[in-house]
């Protein structure tokens, strides 16, 4: 039985103030629920708050990116030790904002991926298709292509330290979240071809829902056989949202 999990991505948004006030909230509002693991993608300079603040709780914490070098003269970047240092769990790998805004590829983002196993990070895989490539019938080869980039370099054995996540590019930050349908078709389709490749580890990974969701949205997402959880834009900055969400999937174990 897969376990429920449940990541914030705050993106590029936050404050110390604010922070404070939000982690408070989510420690007390899923203190109780054990039937779902939290997670919160915090911005790098907040990552030693996050530590402070969730240390003694249930909720985890981790990056949105990491370089895949441990060190050396690259300005600007942080390893994926500096996020082992502050207590990290997990990083998000393959964002399509960091493909579209930062030209990340398949090559890089698989570079990343592994260097985030090495350091012993859950790495948090991002893969989905335009709005475009849905329409032209190309979902279940961008995807598919995506999800390659790591089986055909790595095996599948290494799904079983990672957690993937379908975040269809058209549902990101629109207010259009796919239809729990629509997701668990692509789901589906990315278990069935791990599982072309190994079976045990295509029931076991973690696929994960983003784009829109929301506490109105989530129970329904949940309730499909292939969503084992969500990421979460948004609705992962107010502490009434995450947490109604985390509390969805936590009835739905
Ligand atoms: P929204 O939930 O704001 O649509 O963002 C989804 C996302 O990109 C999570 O990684």
């Amino acid at each position: 039985m897969r376990r429920k999990l449940v990541v914030g991505n705050w993106k590029m948004h936050g404050s110390i103030a604010a922070n404070k006030v939000l982690l408070e909230g989510i420690i007390k509002g899923v203190h109780d629920l054990h039937e779902v693991d939290a997670v919160v993608c915090v911005p790098y300079p907040y990552l030693c708050q996050a530590q402070s603040l969730l240390l003694d709780s249930n909720v985890a914490w981790g990056a949105q990116n990491m370089c895949s070098n441990n060190d050396g003269a690259i300005t600007g970047a942080v390893s994926p030790a500096m996020l082992v240092d502050y207590g990290c769990t997990h990083v998000i790998i393959g964002h399509s904002e960091r493909r579209n805004l930062f030209h990340e590829t398949d090559d890089t983002a698989a570079a990343r991926f592994n260097a985030a196993l090495a350091a012993g990070l859950t790495p948090i895989f991002c893969m989905g298709e335009s709005l475009e490539e849905r329409e032209s019938d190309w979902t279940d080869y961008i995807v598919g292509r995506q999800l390659d980039s790591i089986i055909r370099r790595f095996g599948p054995l290494v799904l079983e330290h990672a957690v993937l996540a379908y975040e269809p590019l058209w549902a990101v930050g629109s207010d259009q979240a796919a239809t729990p349908q629509q997701a668990q078709d692509v789901h589906d389709f990315i278990r069935r071809r791990i599982s072309r490749c190994n079976a045990s580890v295509a029931s076991a990974v973690q696929v994960l829902y983003g784009g829109s969701v929301t506490p109105a949205n989530a129970a329904q997402l949940f309730a499909m056989p292939d969503i084992d959880g969500v990421l979460v834009g948004r609705a992962s900055l107010k502490v009434d949202d995450f947490v109604g969400i985390c509390k969805a999937a936590n009835v739905q174990t």
